[in-house]
């Protein structure tokens, strides 16, 4: 990534407002009655699971996971691990994943597996950004938010290096100057 950058704005508040709505809208059609147990993945997932839950309004669980991805420094390598691990029984669970984007869809592809052999009852992926152009491993995004282009994208929770994840829009990340 160049050290001289411009963050140019690619989904704005109200873009991503309505967005989690329609999102809302079919997760409280599908959920309703299930209780299910939403996983969010830390820790870019952070505010958009915010949103959203704020927008079910029926019983529901929330649980995190962290992965770390080893091996690559600027991409997913493939080589997922658990850091943090879930407090709650996923076991004959309705568990949907809420993810910040999926890329090469390695780390979602990971977890899905982690999660499936724990055998829940049902499981299924919520994603607010898919980047298809960058797909290594075939992933099926229940949910999806938004299609996104082929760019380092930053903020609602996503990080360049840490930083960034506060601002309330989403940005990419353009390459400044020759
Ligand atoms: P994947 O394994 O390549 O699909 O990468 C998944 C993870 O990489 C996401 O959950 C993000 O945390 C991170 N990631 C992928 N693309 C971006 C991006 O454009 N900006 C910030 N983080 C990203």
């Amino acid at each position: 990534m160049t050290s001289s950058f411009k963050l140019r704005i690619l989904l704005t508040r109200q873009e991503i407002e309505a967005a989690i709505r329609k999102l809302a809208a079919e997760i409280s059609h599908d959920y309703r009655d299930r209780y299910p147990l939403l996983i969010g993945v830390l820790k870019g997932s952070f505010m958009f699971l915010a949103d959203l839950i704020r927008n079910l309004d029926f019983p529901l669980e929330v649980d995190f996971i962290r992965l770390s991805s080893y091996g690559g420094a600027t991409e997913s390598s493939g080589k997922v691990r658990v850091v943090h691990h879930l407090c709650s029984e996923v076991a004959g669970r309705d568990v949907l994943v809420i993810e910040d984007i999926v890329d090469t869809g390695l780390t979602i592809a990971f977890l899905l597996d982690y999660l499936r052999k724990k055998k829940p009852a049902s499981l299924r992926l919520c994603a607010l950004a898919d980047k298809p152009s960058r797909r290594r491993v075939p992933v099926v995004i229940d949910y999806p938010g938004f299609t996104v282009p082929d760019q380092f994208l930053v903020g609602y929770g996503l990080d360049w290096d840490e930083r960034f994840r506060n601002l309330p829009e989403i940005y990419a990340v353009d390459a400044d100057g020759p």
